[in-house]
């Protein structure tokens, strides 16, 4: 397999089953999982409404039927999420994964405008193919950075209407963004960022594009993460938990952009029936059970716990986020420059202490907490527990030593 896509761990981990907020590993290990296979379970594994649904639709016999036949539960989960979305005279196309979304955002705003000129932000994570690539601003995902749009990106301390004022916003083509930079390790955009490119917006009908694939459906507290903020979204893109871990993504936007493309658009797997089956099942019980209403509480809950936690370890500059997308940013002692080597022994710790976690942030130095909607306090309570302790027996190792620094101290640095 190729190597651009590394495994987690010093020692790799296979989960093989799951239940809730745990999962078990190869060797009978139960862990709590904090990850949620990045973002994506939204309910937690093992769920008997979805699984029942999943279930029924595997008895019809029929697993794929592609986008040029009905499909009921496509169409069902189409006007579900029209209804939902914000977005005015709203249009929905089915795809296959977060970036692949992304594609077709741009596509469509492209096609649109007549233009390529897009804006981004600084820091952001759209996806890994070309044009997903090229507006992301993150520069450890970049690559060489070759790119078939013209994108302009802002940094976090420029004024975004100002920023589209001086692009030359006759021919931009769209504004593309995170409301809370997930890869990023989880930072929530300004308040008031976003509107400050509002009026400059509307007054060129330059299409806002909101990427809601890892804040959607309810993790960041909102059901959108963009309702944290005064915006309406053109277009939104969404993916990852929709279907609690079957694989679906997809485009709504405001029918005159998405219907501006001049030719036929086919995703051969785009809102498979038993993806779009699972979608209808997961979506339903977020609204039945209220698990908006459980991320804004619980995550406010995990929140205060870990900045209690963690207040006096030298090591953690802060912790952020909203909802249950929450990051922990990590830096050397004493010098205050962001420390990777802390995050990624602070996540093999809390393997020992039963707890997954994701690492990210521009410099590798965040952990990224993402568990599933359904977390209960008692879970974020034991979870905290286990971070805490991770981060003091990280401390005591000092990771950001140089290598051969702590080869020759040894066991006195196990001790210290
Ligand atoms: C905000 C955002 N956009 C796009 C993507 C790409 O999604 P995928 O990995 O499903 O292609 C991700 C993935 O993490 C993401 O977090």
């Amino acid at each position: 397999m190729a190597r651009w896509a590394p495994l987690y761990y010093e020692k790799p981990l296979e989960i093989v089953s799951g239940r809730g907020r745990r999962v078990v590993d190869g060797e009978g290990r139960t862990y709590l999982d904090f990850y949620g296979g990045v973002a994506v379970n939204l309910l937690g594994h093992d769920v008997p409404e979805v699984c029942e649904a999943i279930e029924e639709r595997l008895r019809t016999g029929v697993l794929h039927t592609s986008t040029f036949y009905l499909a009921r539960a496509q169409v069902e989960l189409a006007e579900r999420i029209a209804e939902r979305s914000g977005v005015g005279d709203p249009a929905v196309y089915f795809t296959c994964s977060g970036t692949e979304a992304v594609e077709a955002a741009l596509l469509a705003a492209t096609e649109y405008r007549r233009s390529n000129r897009v804006i981004a932000l600084d820091r952001s994570y759209h996806g890994r193919t070309f044009g997903a690539l090229s507006v992301t601003g993150d520069r450890r995902w970049q690559g060489s950075g070759l790119t078939p749009l013209d994108v302009a990106f802002a940094d976090e301390k420029e004024d975004l209407g100002a920023f589209v004022a001086a692009a030359g916003p006759e021919s931009v083509a769209a504004l593309i963004a995170e409301p809370v930079q997930g890869v990023a390790g989880a930072v929530p955009l300004a308040p008031g960022r976003l509107e400050s490119a509002r009026d400059e917006l509307d007054s060129h009908g330059i299409p806002l594009i909101i990427d809601e694939i890892q804040t959607g459906w309810g993790r960041t507290g909102r059901y959108w993460g963009y309702q944290w903020h005064d915006v309406h979204p053109d277009i939104l893109v969404f993916a990852k938990g929709v279907a609690n871990g079957l694989v679906l993504s997809g485009v709504v936007g405001r029918r005159d952009i998405m219907e501006s493309l001049p030719m036929a658009s086919l995703s051969t797997f785009g809102g498979n029936p038993l993806s779009a089956t699972a979608a209808v099942a997961t979506l339903g019980c977020l609204d039945a059970w209220r698990l908006t209403d459980n991320a804004r509480r619980v995550g406010r809950h995990l929140r205060a716990q870990l900045d209690r936690r963690l207040a006096s370890a030298p090591c953690v500059e802060s912790v952020h986020g909203r909802g249950l997308l929450l990051g922990i940013s990590f830096i050397r002692p004493g010098t205050g420059e962001p420390c990777p080597e802390t995050a990624r022994q602070v996540q093999e710790e809390c393997r020992r202490g039963g707890l997954l976690v994701g690492l990210g942030g521009t410099h590798g130095n965040c952990l990224r907490l993402m568990p599933a909607l359904t977390l209960t306090a008692l879970e974020a309570h034991e979870g905290s527990a286990v971070i805490e302790e991770s981060v003091h027996a990280a401390l005591r190792k000092r990771p950001w030593r140089p290598p051969e620094r702590a080869a020759r101290d040894g066991s006195a640095a196990e001790a210290g």
